[in-house]
């Protein structure tokens, strides 16, 4: 696991800390979590800390139940095997961990979490999700889930899904790069359908603003805190430059308080430079400071104008302290987390366990483990 560094320097300590200090009285940081136990949730930036979720089973809607310990039995290393999949290919390439931590937001947020994202297009006969404007040319780790689902088949055939799959690889790839832990609710079912059109009107654009951003998350189901908190995932990873161009805009001119504006115009000179004659395609951390460790760096970014994708920097903008249908306030949630790394774990975790339990509409009945996660299993 990787060291923690919650690194702050003393000018963003000062700006974190006024700001933390004026509006953390504000903030609820209990809010309408589910009844709480005793699931540990650990992490390296602050003291282990204690959630979970009433009784072993969690019901996701929609007829699926999920639990923690459903493999136990029935496939007792599946969550290794995954584990060590997961270090192993994050050592080989250290952005890994970013792209499956996404895989599993970008099922989730479309239909539920149901493995719908990983189906391959089979045209003419079936769409799947990968060419939707949020994942074309950008989800990747489509390899690494299939050769850890490809062990785990050979270890017990048929029994983990892929969509478990993806949420304990996700959750893995967060503790290795020196993030929380937490118990990962299993027994998904995957999906024999995708929707293109659901990854395309579902997930948030990098150019919505916080209000589109909260809605959202609240049409799935999700709060401005979880969305708050699950964009704490922008720690790790990277992005295109045609994902964050709208930050580039009037650099070098009085931007006057506009997303563009920076309180840190050498950092934008430099993604400018950085994306000048790349096309769009060259790639830039989406946390300048500690691009490939799990830590609150990337809310004390955003307290110094150093967001790198437009809704990012949204999150610390004026407007982003009474939001329409927010129960939180966003700007004073961005000040708490910068604050406290400890309670953005928490956070964190807590709200991955939420959007974990996003449940597909029809039903676990519908649903299979599918023996390769490209195609439904019919057709195999
Ligand atoms: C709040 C709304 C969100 C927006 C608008 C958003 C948008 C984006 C965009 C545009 C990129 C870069 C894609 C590219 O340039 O190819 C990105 C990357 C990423 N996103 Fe988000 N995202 C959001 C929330 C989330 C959430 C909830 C998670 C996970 C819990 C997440 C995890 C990631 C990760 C880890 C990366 C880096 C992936 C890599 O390096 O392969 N994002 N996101």
């Amino acid at each position: 696991m990787a060291p923690s560094t919650t690194t702050v320097s003393a000018p963003q300590l000062v700006v974190g800390l006024l700001l933390a200090l004026t509006t953390v009285a504000a903030v609820s940081t209990a809010e309408s979590a589910p009844a709480v136990n005793t699931s540990c949730v650990t992490g390296s930036a602050g003291a282990a800390v204690s959630i979970g979720y009433g009784g072993a089973r969690a019901s996701a809607g929609a007829g699926m139940s999920l639990g923690a310990g459903v493999y136990r039995a029935t496939c007792p290393r599946a969550e290794e095997i995954v584990r060590a999949a997961v270090q192993r290919a994050v050592a080989a390439d250290p952005r890994m961990a970013a792209s499956l931590l996404r895989l599993h937001f970008h099922d989730c947020f479309v239909n539920g979490c149901d493995g719908s994202v990983l189906l391959d297009d089979k045209p003419p006969f079936f769409v799947g999700e990968k060419t939707a404007v949020p994942n074309a040319n950008s989800l990747r780790g489509f390899e690494v889930i299939d050769a850890i689902k490809a062990e785990l088949e050979r270890e017990c055939p048929e029994t983990v899904s892929c969509s478990d799959l993806l949420a304990i690889a996700a959750r893995d790839s967060v503790v290795v790069s020196g993030g929380p832990s937490w118990e990962v609710e299993v027994g998904r079912k995957d999906s024999r359908t995708a929707s293109l059109q659901g990854a395309n009107t579902n997930l948030p654009a990098p150019t919505s603003g916080v209000t589109t951003l909260v809605q959202k998350f609240r049409n799935v189901g999700l709060s401005a805190k979880d969305m708050v908190a699950l964009s704490g995932a922008h720690t790790i990873g990277k992005a295109r430059c045609t994902s964050f161009s709208a930050r580039l805009s009037g650099v070098g001119v009085s931007t006057g308080g506009a997303v563009g504006a920076s309180k840190d115009l050498t950092f934008l000179q430099s993604l400018q430079q950085l994306c000048s004659g790349s096309a769009g395609s060259a790639l830039a951390h989406l946390d300048l400071a500690t691009p490939a460790t799990f830590d609150n760096q990337y809310y004390i970014n955003l307290l110094s104008g150093d967001g790198l994708l437009p809704s990012d920097q949204e999150l610390a903008s004026p407007g982003a302290g009474a939001v329409p249908g927010a129960d939180d306030d966003v700007s004073s949630l961005v000040a708490l987390y910068a604050f406290d790394a400890s309670v953005f774990f928490e956070d964190f975790a807590e709200s991955m366990l939420r959007m974990g339990r996003l449940a597909p509409g029809g039903g676990s009945s519908d649903g299979e483990v599918r023996m390769n996660c490209r195609v439904v299993n019919s057709s195999t």
